[in-house]
């Protein structure tokens, strides 16, 4: 049985990692976050871990001594504007730390998520690339980009098989994302689902690349299970599934609920959301691990309500 350590656990892609590895391999999951535990069940267990600290981290690695490492433990892009330390530490320095108890403690594989928070405003708008030298413009997207540099460091320096996705917005039902500004597309479904109103935060028109949950943690075990042969971006890989407006957003939920009515009052979140491109070119990711997604945006806000 393969043991897997997951940080951050309690987050938006925690709860949902967990359900999938369980479904897909026989596998002993320790779970640790800086919340309470929120995860129960057979094989699973549950340790307080602050990546912050490498003595921890290293503490935690030493006593599990895990096969494969999921590395979610960020500060997402809004609450990153906040507290633009807080987010350098947690995404900085916590990933280093992670990444170093990997290679001391022979991880055989590790996952890091990095984020379209990596492009800036002088990234193509269209199909970004999956080599760039955009520069973002938020902590969030600089420690990402910085981190996607440290995974083709760990790699060539070290053997270490470093895997990461760059996710677009993930909309998914069991926990509420975290501050991000990509999460008004879930604050709307779960506002349309309780009949009430919906004030956004971001301009009608504001086109960002999207992905249902499910669909993004399919993708997440189909890349970890690729032959490490083939992966030929040691950096971070591209995925979406589509291009979302707050405006087609609100046009399917009605199709769902006719009643349904959005304000919009955008925030500083705008400006974050315009420097950000509105699609990845994701040819490679189809070509070195078979990405593919099953949900558009209709299907995505029928699973969402039904579920919510
Ligand atoms: N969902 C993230 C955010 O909005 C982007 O990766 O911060």
């Amino acid at each position: 049985m393969i043991k897997i350590l997951i940080t951050g656990s309690n987050g938006q892609v925690g709860a949902e990692l967990i359900r999938i590895i369980r479904s897909s391999i026989d596998a002993e999951i320790l779970c640790t976050d800086i919340t309470q535990r929120t995860v129960e069940g057979d094989g699973i267990s549950f340790e307080y871990l602050d990546v912050k600290s490498r003595e921890l981290t290293e503490k935690i690695f030493e006593k599990f001594k895990p096969d494969q490492v999921y590395h979610l433990a960020s500060i997402l892009s809004a609450s990153g504007e906040k507290d633009p330390y807080l987010a350098y530490s947690v995404n900085l320095t916590g990933t280093v730390n992670v990444l170093n108890a990997c290679v001391k403690y022979n991880v055989d594989k590790v996952f890091v998520p990095s984020t379209i928070g990596v492009f800036g405003p002088d990234a193509p708008k269209e199909n970004a690339p999956v080599r760039h030298s955009s520069i973002p413009t938020t902590m969030y997207g600089i420690t990402k980009a910085a981190a996607e540099m440290l995974f083709q460091y760990y790699f060539d320096k070290y053997g270490l098989d470093v895997r990461s996705l760059r996710y677009p917005g993930l909309i998914s039902y069991r926990v509420p994302p975290t501050a991000g500004t990509t999460d008004y597309a879930v604050d709307m479904i779960r506002h349309a689902a309780k009949n009430a109103p919906y004030i956004c935060y971001l301009k009608e028109d504001t086109p960002l690349p999207m992905m249902y949950m499910q669909d993004a943690m399919e993708a997440t075990i189909k890349y970890m299970h690729a032959d490490s042969k083939n992966l030929t971006i040691r950096t971070a890989y591209n995925v979406m599934s589509y291009t979302l407006t707050p405006e087609m957003l609100y046009d399917s939920i009605k199709k769902f609920k006719p009643n349904f009515e959005v304000r919009y009052n955008p925030d500083f979140r705008q400006k974050i959301a315009e420097s950000w491109p509105y699609s990845l070119d994701i040819s490679d990711s189809k070509r070195d691990w078979g990405f593919s997604f099953r949900y558009d945006i209709d299907k995505t806000v029928e699973d969402m309500l039904a579920n919510l």
